[in-house]
């Protein structure tokens, strides 16, 4: 049979149109590139998007089963939004807008993180009436009604089971209808070993009809509680084809950014710098981000070169950048992983306020071919609005940095408001005044003196809420994976090794979204 050639055999007429990297942007060198002004070309495939591999190893020590962080800005990452990209299989980076005491305890919150363990379940005491747990359950709309009940010390003294809980008893002390402690299983927090889920899930097997395993301490005080539905649906999702990211000691990863902090004489803050690096390093962090707004800088250099001078094993991200000679400067100060992107990002002005930065495609080509040289990875960094352009960054570097597609869900920081009928969250730059003012300062090279007027390079938006991080991580899992079916490529390495790109007009921009039709539904 004859099978005509695709675009990967140079002799084949497909490769006069869709060209490989080298060919493609050095022919629109004088051209700033991003995501919508280029497509991908399909390729012969034999692949199922299921069947792809996401794993990426962006560092020794540093691999992740989805190529997709967290953004390290104070309305995306802490803890709770670190926990969720690493059940995912990904990373948070968390952010440094806060006292430095205060980013530790985020990380210890990751680190410690025992899936499906609640850690501090609502409780009762035995003094107050039936009815002011009804008024309770009502006034905050919970969907369970079984509690531990504990004394002033936090000591477990039983627990209140949900039939008891009626209006004909309202009247009744918790203390009266309580299983007393002796009748309820509780299991010492120390021995739930290296895998509690399945300890907890051996409990439920021995046990039929029991669906609360509490957790105690050796004082025996309250330390969290399992339930068999969680259990379940964790068990469950060990099936799943990404896995939660996890260190060698199987906690979830986590990364923590950190800044090129200047003292009083606007010296690099070396002290500070290392007492706060060496503390995360105890609790754990599997990287740390030295993150500001220009990483081709002497400051930032300095400081990747002291972190690497003190702790030769740890990864370290750093940028951003959008030069070749920017990724060479950090990679030769120490840094594994260098960010790319200086105003992509969907809430910053720095390419209006300081008229600099590169589109991002053509940022991540350039400095792509340095990364290649001298074996570090590339992070894209900001401009992610939808899963195709995931794709196309993934055909030049190794991992993506999201920020605004994360931003609306309940596990980024901040209340949801609701405004004519729809619920947001808020989202801004940490280069916008009040993240600067908050402390995010030193990102953009500026004193943290509030006094000062300073040009703000990033706005305060609003994001609309969204699903929560697995179902959005999901929806963009689906679209990398489908991406590289179409292109016939079984894993990161060769989805770069294959993409062949093609420029795309206006037209064909809009030929790309729905068009000429009345959507009744969103694609996504
Ligand atoms: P997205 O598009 O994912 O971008 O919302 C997030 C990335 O944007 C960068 N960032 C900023 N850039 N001014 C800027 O020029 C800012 O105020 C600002 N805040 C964040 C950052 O790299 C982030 O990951």
């Amino acid at each position: 049979m004859f099978v005509m050639a695709d675009a990967l055999d140079s002799q084949s007429i497909d490769s006069q149109f869709y060209k490989p990297a080298e060919q493609f942007f050095t022919a629109f060198s004088s051209i700033g590139l991003t995501y919508d002004d280029v497509t991908l070309a399909t390729l012969y495939s034999e692949i199922l998007p299921r069947d792809t591999q996401l794993t990426v190893n962006l560092a020794e020590g540093l691999e992740l089963n989805i190529p997709v962080i967290s953004s390290d800005m104070d309305t995306v990452t802490e803890a709770r939004m670190a926990i969720a990209m690493a059940l995912n299989g990904g990373l948070g980076l968390i952010h440094y807008n806060m006292p430095d005491k205060q980013q530790i305890s985020e990380l210890n919150r990751v680190k410690n993180h025992v899936h499906g363990l609640i850690q501090e379940p609502l409780r009762v005491v035995p003094e107050q009436t039936i009815g002011s747990v009804l008024e309770m359950i009502e006034k905050r709309r919970f969907a369970f009604s079984t509690f531990p009940v504990v004394d002033g010390g936090g000591r477990l003294l039983g627990l209140l089971p949900g039939h008891v809980i009626k209006q004909r008893h309202s009247q009744r002390k918790v203390a009266e209808a309580l299983t007393p402690r002796n009748q309820i299983h509780a299991i010492l927090a120390d021995q739930l070993g290296a895998d509690p889920i399945s300890k907890a899930d051996k409990f439920f097997n021995d046990h039929p009809g029991i669906h609360k395993l509490l957790v105690v301490d050796k004082e025996d005080r309250l330390e969290g509680l399992f339930t068999l539905t969680d259990v379940e649906k964790i068990i469950q999702e060990r099936n799943a084809q990404f896995k939660p990211a996890r260190d060698s000691q199987f906690r979830l990863v986590c990364g923590a950014a950190v800044s090129a902090t200047r003292n009083a004489f606007g010296e690099l803050d070396r002290d500070r710098i290392m007492n706060h690096v060496g503390a995360l390093v105890d609790r754990g962090v599997d990287a740390v981000a030295v993150s500001t707004a220009h990483g081709h800088s002497q400051g930032v250099g300095e400081t990747v070169k002291l972190i690497r001078a003190s702790f030769p094993s740890l990864p370290i991200i750093a940028g951003n950048v959008t030069s070749a000679s920017g990724v060479d400067y950090l990679a030769n100060c120490g840094a594994n992983a260098i960010k790319v992107g200086q105003g992509p990002g969907s809430i910053c002005t720095t390419r209006i306020v300081a008229g600099v930065g590169i589109p991002q495609l053509t940022a991540l080509y350039v400095a792509s071919r340095a990364a290649r040289q001298r074996n570090v990875s590339i992070i894209a960094d900001g401009g992610i609005t939808k899963s195709g352009d995931i794709v196309k960054a993934l055909t030049l570097s190794h991992a993506v940095i999201c920020g605004g597609m994360l931003a609306g869900c309940p596990e980024a920081p901040g209340q949801i408001m609701e405004i004519g009928g729809k619920t947001y969250k808020q989202y801004r730059g940490m280069g916008s005044l009040s993240a600067m003012k908050a402390g995010s300062a030193a990102r953009y090279g500026h004193a943290k003196d509030t006094t000062r007027k300073v040009a703000a390079e990033g706005v305060e938006a609003l994001k609309e809420a969204s699903a929560p991080v697995d179902s959005v991580l999901a929806q963009l899992i689906g679209g990398i994976q489908s991406g590289m079916g179409y292109l016939g490529a079984s894993n990161l390495a060769q989805l770069r090794e294959r993409a062949r790109y093609i420029r795309v007009s206006p037209a064909g921009q809009r030929e790309a979204t729905p068009h000429d039709v009345v959507e009744v539904k969103a694609g996504s």
